[in-house]
């Protein structure tokens, strides 16, 4: 029968059983005492079976000689006992069928050999076929199952917020428009603007840059929810840690605060660390020997260290007495830059951080002011080798406060009416905070670029595939 190739390595159909395995050739050797060993892999697990397929086979000069890395192969044997050091399991072929050659091996791209990342996103239809992205692809899976599972355990309900949104969540600007006008042909109003009720939704859309406004309203019925979900940024940063496109993990808890969702934030990332190490020890084992040493390393010590709590102003005087001459200088009020935050989090504390509260002038309209008139209620979690990976808050439930920063950032109330709502009818303290997923896989599998964490990043320039 068919088994996985994961199974088969594990031996559960037993020595001397009959099984078939179907997977792409990694590669082909073939020895003087007219034998050839094909690895093949499944996706199943990290490793490749070695299949030990013997001239006595009809098909092979015909096929098993021409077979070469990424070809599509069915191969049927004698499941026994491995002697080569490390393998299990491995089969002794009675039969080889070859779906697919590949044509012109010499010019096929994943060749058996170390490939630069760059050169690999350049063949990102082709790369899952590495090593380094089999890996990449079941440890994200892995991340993605246990948020559900730990959200599902603590009575967490998961919405489906939207993708197409007229709200600016984030209130920055930096949406991608969804329309259906004819940019040749545009209509216009009177006064010679866009005329967007003529356009689908009749009014001016756009991808959703967070699930967050749609999911407070669903906190302030359930209580404990959560998205998971493609969010959408226009912002023009070309740098290893944006995407135009990525997911992000948006709980929103009700009758909260911020120490509470701070709280949640790092039960959370413990709780999917713990999952990766104890569900994909062999992939895990494959990046710290290949891609970062303290792959492993580190996300134990994630796991046992309590995350250190700091209030922005307390970080703003660590790093002003740090001696250090940062290239963006340091004063109360900035917003925290890359190299701030990995002195703060790498140098200083050398754990896992929560700055908390910071100058309201630099946040996001919807987070509640602190009675101080000058912070806001919000959190950035950093960590070390990476920064910002959690951004959060308390939400502001007072009406008129909210309608008060709106005001002063530039928002009119009026595009957030439903929003204003949730405050008018039964408004109760509550909090939440983003998990950028992407983030959450470069951190997990020590990956230098976050190009490398989806399957197609979407960023400047690039939307190929
Ligand atoms: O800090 P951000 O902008 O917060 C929000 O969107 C809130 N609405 C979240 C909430 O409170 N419900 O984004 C949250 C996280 C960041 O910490 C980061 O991990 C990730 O989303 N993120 C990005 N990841 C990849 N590419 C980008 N362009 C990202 N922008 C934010
Ligand atoms: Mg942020």
């Amino acid at each position: 029968s068919s088994i996985s190739i994961k199974s088969a390595l594990a031996g559960a159909a037993g020595e001397g059983a009959q099984v078939t395995v179907k997977g792409w050739v990694r590669t082909r050797r073939d020895s003087k005492a007219g034998l050839s060993f094909v690895n093949l892999s499944d996706g199943s697990c990290f490793d490749a079976i070695q299949i030990v397929a013997p001239d006595t086979l009809a098909n092979y000069a015909t096929d098993v000689l021409r077979l070469t890395a990424g070809a599509g192969v069915i191969a049927t044997g004698t499941l026994v006992r491995s002697q080569g050091k490390g393998q299990s399991y491995e089969i002794q072929a009675s039969a080889i069928e070859v779906t697919g050659f590949v044509d012109d091996p010499e010019t096929y791209p994943i060749q058996p050999k170390p490939h630069s990342m760059e050169f690999l996103r350049e063949v990102a239809h082709l790369r899952p076929r590495t090593n380094i992205f089999g890996a990449i692809t079941r440890v994200r899976h892995t991340l993605a199952q246990a948020i559900h599972r730990f959200f599902h355990e603590n009575g967490f309900y998961w919405v489906n917020t939207p993708i197409i949104t007229t709200s600016d969540a984030e209130g920055a600007g930096q949406m991608f428009r969804v329309s259906t006008l004819d940019l040749a042909n545009l209509p216009r109003t009177d006064k010679g603007a866009i005329d967007f009720s003529k356009d689908f939704f009749g009014k001016d859309a756009f991808l959703t840059v967070s699930g967050q406004l749609n999911v407070e309203a669903y906190c302030l019925a359930l209580s404990k929810v959560y998205t998971f979900g493609p969010t959408f940024r226009a912002e023009n940063s070309n740098t290893s840690r944006h995407l135009a496109e990525f997911w992000m993990i948006e709980p929103e808890i009700a009758f909260a605060d911020l120490a509470a969702d701070a709280d949640l934030a790092e039960a959370l990332l413990k709780y999917v660390f713990r999952a990766v190490l104890n569900e994909r020890a062999d992939d895990m084992a494959f990046f710290a020997e290949r891609v970062e040493k303290t792959a492993v390393t580190r996300l134990e010590s994630f796991i046992d260290a309590p995350f250190e709590r700091i209030d922005y102003t307390e970080a703003v005087k660590i790093l002003k007495n740090s001696g250090k001459k940062f290239d963006f200088p340091v004063e109360w009020g900035i917003d925290l830059q890359t190299e701030h935050e990995r002195f703060l989090v790498e140098e200083h504390v050398g754990r896992p951080s929560v700055v908390m509260n910071y100058p309201e002038a630099i946040k996001a309209f919807y987070m509640r002011l602190n009675d101080d008139g000058k912070t806001v209620a919000a959190m950035d979690i950093l960590a070390p080798g990476i920064g910002e990976i959690v951004g959060g808050s308390q939400r502001e439930e007072r009406l008129d406060l909210l309608d008060a920063r709106m005001t002063k950032m530039g928002l009119d109330p009026a595009h957030y009416q439903w929003y204003r709502d949730l405050r008018r009818y039964g408004s109760v303290p509550h909090a939440g905070f983003g998990l950028g997923f992407e983030r959450l896989v470069v951190y997990t599998c020590g990956l230098a670029n976050i190009r490398d964490a989806i399957p197609y990043p979407r960023v400047p320039g690039h939307a190929e595939f």
